[in-house]
């Protein structure tokens, strides 16, 4: 099963592949912003992808025009609720 490092929190969390970040975190007690319900539509759930960005889901539908809008993209970027895991990978939340 994947790892996911939380690196805010230095918890290391063991998933189901497919579940995505932001149900990872939440079901494990860390705490991500998730304003429109997980319906990737609000940005809050902004995460960066440390190490693995290949083995996360692919971008899907409006992920892509959605983190136009979030402060401090850069190409680590993701939404924790349009992300899945796929494999090993390290993320940190921006404050
Ligand atoms: S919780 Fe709103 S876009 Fe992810």
């Amino acid at each position: 099963m994947p790892k996911i490092l939380f690196v805010n929190s230095d918890t290391e969390v063991e998933v189901a592949e497919g579940t995505t970040i932001l149900e990872a975190a939440l079901d494990n007690g860390i705490d991500i912003d998730n304003d429109c319900g997980a319906n990737g539509v609000c940005g809050t759930c902004h995460v960066y992808i440390d190490c693995g960005i290949d083995r996360v889901s692919p971008k899907e539908g409006d992920e892509a025009d959605l983190l136009e809008t979030v402060d401090k993209l850069t190409d680590r970027s993701r939404l924790a609720c349009q992300t899945r895991v796929l494999g090993d990978i390290t993320v940190t939340i921006p404050k």
